[in-house]
């Protein structure tokens, strides 16, 4: 059975996807152990307690620097014993040393089709303003490993969603978390579980 951490910055609707899967068996070879915020009273840690799942807050403007806040949650990290690292919906720095120390370890959820709307400000809801801009018709969701580029790790799984006309970001980025984002996620997570990754 292997420990899964998970990484979260707001409302974890991919944290919930993950143990929902969990709940109804589609993911058997792993379970959260550990939900990391990276700030307080985001909806994610009531979600993770309704699940009685350990929770602790890492939170960025604590800390004078980016290297510092990296150290920090490399020890939080490091006291969860994570064999998979998720990172749902994760809106922070990660740091290089987690980065290395968890290489093959990580899968991050992004809300487009990787490589196109993807990389440094490309997050949440920039995504689908950035597709709705660019005029495409099809965008969708990638899982992929994590490396020291943003969103450049080798893509794992990806599913297409259609945009529609009248779309706005709200209306998109709803469309690509239902129908793409909490199918991948959970079904990557549980690949990866059984060894198939
Ligand atoms: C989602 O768009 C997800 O793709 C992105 O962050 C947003 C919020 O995710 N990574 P969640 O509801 O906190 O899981």
């Amino acid at each position: 059975m292997l420990r899964i951490t998970v990484l979260v910055s707001g409302g974890g609707s991919n944290l919930q996807a993950l143990l929902d899967a969990q709940a109804d068996g589609r993911i058997t070879n792993g379970r959260v152990t550990q939900v990391i915020a990276s700030k307080a009273g985001v909806y994610a840690l009531e979600r993770a307690g309704a699940c009685g799942i350990a929770s602790c807050v890492v939170s960025r403007k604590d800390y004078a620097d980016s290297g510092s806040y990296g150290r920090a949650m490399l020890e939080a990290i490091d006291r969860a014993k994570p064999d998979l690292l998720v990172l749902a919906g994760y809106l922070s720095y990660l740091g290089e040393k987690a980065v290395q120390k968890y290489s093959g370890k990580i899968l991050n959820i992004h809300p487009a089709l990787l490589p196109s709307f993807g990389g440094k400000g490309m997050y949440g809801l920039h995504v689908h303003e950035a597709v709705l801009a660019a005029g495409v018709k099809v965008t969708g969701a990638t899982v992929h490993f994590v490396n020291e580029v943003i969103d450049g790790g080798e893509i794992v799984s990806q599913k297409a969603v259609e945009v529609l006309p009248g779309d706005t970001p709200e209306t998109l980025q709803k469309r690509v978390m239902e129908q793409a984002e909490w199918q991948l996620l959970p079904q990557a997570v549980a690949d990866f579980c059984d060894g198939k990754l």
